[in-house]
């Protein structure tokens, strides 16, 4: 089992965290154990407890959350924006998982819910990351169209159903960080090792048959740090919550490095 750990700094250390209990009457309550830190104050991370009434409360972490930071304690600090899956924000440590709060049902986990934020990341404040390199990792694979030929007159640069298909799935990656920040070759090599995501990107306009610097893209990674730290310990695909499969696009990349040699 992957140790999924965060920054020394933010560690919480036996700090006896607040206790909030679910309001009388409650029938079915579940207990939330939620890191707690804010790096700009005095106080050492914690974990509070939480006890929310269920019957009162959406199936999903992302509700419990929500409930608690309406009703309870305003200061609980997340980040959140579909509620559905698509935006990515809500990506955080739920049960030892890294996985997103709004499509993980509350019911998928036994006993209390530990939620804490994604691992080996600096924390900004409670379950919010920050994830300033992991953009500017993203940005440097040039995650854009890059042609030198001019575009038809009459129309857009097309491609064939078959070639679409190759950046069908890729391209559905919601940059939510799930699958970096469970990596155990991330964790120890952040500013050097691009990582999953960003080399998953790379790899979608690699195979995009429009694009026209797939020569520039592959000498980008070929390096020992940016591409080949990954070895294959596959926590990325198992993390990934879209089932994207970001090991195979690695090595794939891999492959096509070889490849071109020949
Ligand atoms: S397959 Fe590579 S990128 Fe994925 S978790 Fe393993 S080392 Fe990291
Ligand atoms: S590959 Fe999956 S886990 Fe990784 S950032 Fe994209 S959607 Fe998230
Ligand atoms: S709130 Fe957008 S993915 Fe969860």
């Amino acid at each position: 089992m992957a140790d999924f750990k965060l920054p020394a700094d933010s560690r919480f250390n036996e700090v006896p965290g607040r206790r909030h209990p679910a309001p009388a009457g409650a029938q079915r309550v579940k207990g939330f154990r939620i890191y707690r830190f804010d790096p700009d104050g005095t106080d050492k991370p914690r974990v509070d407890r939480y006890d929310v009434d269920l019957d009162r409360c959406g199936p999903m972490v992302l509700d419990a959350l929500l409930k608690i930071k309406n009703e309870v304690d305003p200061t609980l600090t997340f980040r959140r924006s579909c509620r559905e899956g698509i935006c990515g924000s809500c990506a955080m440590n739920i049960d030892g998982v890294n996985t997103l709060a709004c499509t993980k049902a509350i019911d998928e986990v036994k006993g209390d819910v530990r939620i804490f934020p994604l691992p080996h990341l600096p924390v900004v404040k409670d379950l919010v990351p920050d994830l300033t390199n992991f953009y500017a990792q993203y940005a440097a694979v040039k995650p854009w169209l890059q042609t030198r030929t001019p575009p038809p007159p009459d129309r857009e640069r097309l491609q064939s159903k078959e070639d679409q298909e190759k950046v069908d799935r890729p391209s559905a990656c919601i940059l939510c960080a799930c699958c970096s920040t469970s990596c155990p070759s991330y964790w120890w090599n952040s500013e050097r090792y691009l990582g999953p995501a960003a080399i998953l990107a790379a790899y979608r306009w690699i195979v995009d048959s429009r694009d026209e610097a797939t020569g520039e893209r592959l000498d980008a990674l070929d390096d020992p740090f940016r591409l080949y730290r990954c070895h294959t310990i596959m926590n990325c695909t198992e993390a990934c919550p879209k089932d994207l499969n970001p090991a195979k696009a690695i090595a794939e990349v891999k492959k096509l490095l070889v490849e071109r040699q020949h």
